[in-house]
């Protein structure tokens, strides 16, 4: 076994949305919550492997992939640039969901007609990533060295903090990011969001 980091490659796009689906249940697999697979990719996990690719690392087992770290740098101008650049092909494709369809899928496509939120808990942490390893990958240390690598990137950049969101239901990422230095800087409803300063 040979673990390693590195740059995303545009043909990882397919596994990114893969693995976004699989860990898309508060850590567990989505694929059986979904009726359309690449609803929570198109949200959680593309558009930051596509418009800011510098920051998406993939981590892979003997040159395979299984888990990946990606975000941004500003997320102000990250969500400028989504409404220009990614949603609104998607706003056409996926048409606001009735009222009363209470669906994970409709959940989503309204998530797509909102757009990016910018939190002002999250002023001061200007860049946010996601993280996401598939289970065999899980519990070996990428998560820890994934961090420390989009640390680094954010750094080479000058960006002084970033921050992340945590669902409640989600105990032990909420452990994991406790471990890795995120300290808690605000809680929402469902989630909780960490922040790390560089
Ligand atoms: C959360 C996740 C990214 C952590 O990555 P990981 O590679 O499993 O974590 P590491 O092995 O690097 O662990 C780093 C530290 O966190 C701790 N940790 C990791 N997962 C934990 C868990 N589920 N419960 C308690 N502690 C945990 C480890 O014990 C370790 O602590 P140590 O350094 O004192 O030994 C990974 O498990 C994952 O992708 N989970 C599914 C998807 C997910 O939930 N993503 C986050 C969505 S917000």
């Amino acid at each position: 076994m040979n673990p390693t980091i590195r740059d995303y490659h545009p043909s990882d796009l397919p596994f990114i949305y893969d693995v976004c689906l699989k860990t898309g249940d508060s850590g567990k697999d989505a694929s059986k919550l979904y009726q359309d697979p690449y609803l929570i990719g198109h949200y959680y996990a593309a558009p930051y492997a596509v418009l800011e690719p510098d920051l998406c690392f993939i981590a892979c087992v003997d040159q395979k992939p299984v888990g990946y770290i990606l975000g941004t740098e500003n997320t102000e101008q990250f969500a400028i640039r989504c409404e220009k650049e990614w949603f609104p092909v998607l706003r056409q494709r996926y048409r606001i969901p009735a009222e009363d369809d209470e669906s994970l899928d409709a959940r989503i496509i309204r998530l797509f007609h909102q757009g990016i939120l910018v939190k002002p808990e999250f002023l001061e942490y200007p860049a946010h990533l996601h993280i996401d390893l598939l289970p065999a990958a899980q519990g070996q240390g990428f998560g820890r060295t994934l961090i420390q690598t989009f640390a680094n990137a954010l750094r080479q950049k000058d960006i002084p903090a970033f921050h992340l969101e945590v669902g409640k239901r989600n105990p032990g990422a909420i452990a994991f990011y406790q471990k890795v230095g995120f300290k808690q800087i605000a809680e929402f409803p469902w989630s909780i969001g960490f922040g790390m300063k560089l």
